[in-house]
């Protein structure tokens, strides 16, 4: 079956700011369909029977994640995240501005799944253009009774905030981001209780994807059975290809699918040397590893022969100090002392113990901080030393 495009099949022909641009190519008919057919247990069973998976990075399965938080009763909220502060990373932002009705409909769709009467949407601060136009999109979407109390006339409400963040990259993480709302400092809470039990002002809360909330409308409206035969993954590719920019495309799309045919290739006079998979955070692949499945965000950096490496590596430690939250030593020390290294690499000035340091900082941050964002610091760095050979003797 060919693949539709399920979520950026009207960006460019529809107003996002005119609701009724939406409501024309069938928009809002997945809530009628829910409101007038469906309930809240029929809707999860489609959600779990489309496999549909989390697209903010890793990938847990949306249905389970909603089942725990619609089995339990009381007061319980709906997070869409739309944070996306990773360098190279734009994909949500663009959904926001392009067709902020179809997320809209799916936070809605998604709340009332879960029994959540309140929604946040965590918008990143500086994304003021997508703000301006949810911000419209809401007010249009209550006088057209989708939002608010008695949605379509039925016993469903709903209300929907959004919470301006400060642009931290670790205020994407669920945890730091419930922090966030809640007026707390930005960084990350101990799990257990994972959000789906103790969440937002300590009640269950389900925190999705924007990516992950858009798919949702269609696959109400078309059956889980069907999404999980087409289902589509955002990727945002960058770098030396001939067609920068945000392409849907079957999930499971490999590397080197993505950068000859939604890339359109290399540009002309530039050879492949290695494409980083996943935002700053995200691992090199050299091209003998390009026949694997894009995994993670979806966000592709292709780097040609001419790039100076070690430019690319003091902005991957320099992104991953500054936004080093600071609660752990590991992370907080260790981003730090790396980035100072990587200066050292850059001007000529490594020292042998500096490489050895170097190793341990890798290994520490890999296996001993509070959250992935240690991790993350590490990964890019690890694989430039693993196959790029940047510490080594022989590397030019
Ligand atoms: C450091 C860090 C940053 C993150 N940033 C984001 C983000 O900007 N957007 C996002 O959706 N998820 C982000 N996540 C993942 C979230 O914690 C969470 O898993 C996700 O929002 C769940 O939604 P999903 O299941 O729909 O993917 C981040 C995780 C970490 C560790
Ligand atoms: S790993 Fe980094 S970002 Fe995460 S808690 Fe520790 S200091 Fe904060």
């Amino acid at each position: 079956m060919r693949n539709p495009k399920i979520i950026t099949e009207h960006w460019g022909k529809i107003d996002p700011l005119k609701i009724e641009d939406y409501l024309n190519v069938g928009g809002y008919a997945a809530l009628k369909k829910f409101i007038a057919k469906m309930d809240p247990q029929k809707a999860l069973d489609e959600v779990k029977i489309s496999g549909l998976s989390g697209k903010g990075g890793a990938g847990f399965l949306t249905g389970a994640k909603w089942e725990i938080v619609a089995k339990q009763k009381g007061e319980k909220y709906f997070i869409c995240n739309l944070d996306e502060s990773e360098p190279g990373t734009y994909k949500d932002r663009l959904i926001a501005e392009n067709n902020p009705q179809i997320l809209l409909e799916g936070i809605i769709l998604a709340a009332l799944t879960v029994g959540a009467k309140k929604s946040y949407i965590y918008l990143n601060g500086n994304f003021e253009k997508a703000r301006e136009i949810l911000e419209r999109a809401i007010e249009q979407a209550k006088e057209n009774k989708f939002l608010g109390s008695k949605i379509l006339g039925s016993k469903y409400l709903l209300e929907i905030e959004i919470f301006s963040g400060a642009g931290a990259y670790i205020c994407g993480e669920e945890t730091a981001l419930i922090n966030s709302i809640e007026g707390n400092r930005g960084e990350p809470k101990i799990r257990p209780p994972y959000p789906t039990e103790a969440g937002l002002f300590g009640k269950p809360t389900v925190v999705n994807n924007a990516e992950t909330i858009a798919n949702v409308p269609w696959i109400i409206q078309n059956g889980g059975g069907r999404y999980s035969e087409c289902a589509t993954k955002l990727f945002v590719l960058g770098g030396a290809v001939k067609k920068r920019g945000v392409a849907e495309a079957p999930i499971g799309t490999t590397m080197k699918k993505a950068i000859e045919e939604l890339g359109g290739g290399m540009q002309r006079g530039k050879d492949f040397w290695f494409a980083q998979v996943g935002g700053a955070a995200g691992r090199l692949y050299l091209e003998k590893e390009l026949d694997a499945p894009i995994t993670g965000s979806g966000a592709i950096l292709v780097v040609d022969k001419t790039a100076n490496l070690y430019d690319l590596l003091l902005s991957w430690t320099g992104f991953f100090r500054r936004e080093s939250c600071g609660k752990c030593v590991p992370c907080r020390e260790g981003t730090f002392r790396l980035n100072e290294i990587v200066e050292r690499l850059a001007d000529g000035e490594i020292s042998d113990r500096d490489k050895e340091a170097m190793l341990d900082i890798l290994w520490t941050l890999e296996n001993t901080t509070f959250c992935p964002l240690g991790k993350f610091a590490a990964t890019a760095v690890r694989d430039a030393v693993d196959k790029l050979g940047v510490v080594s003797t022989n590397y030019e």
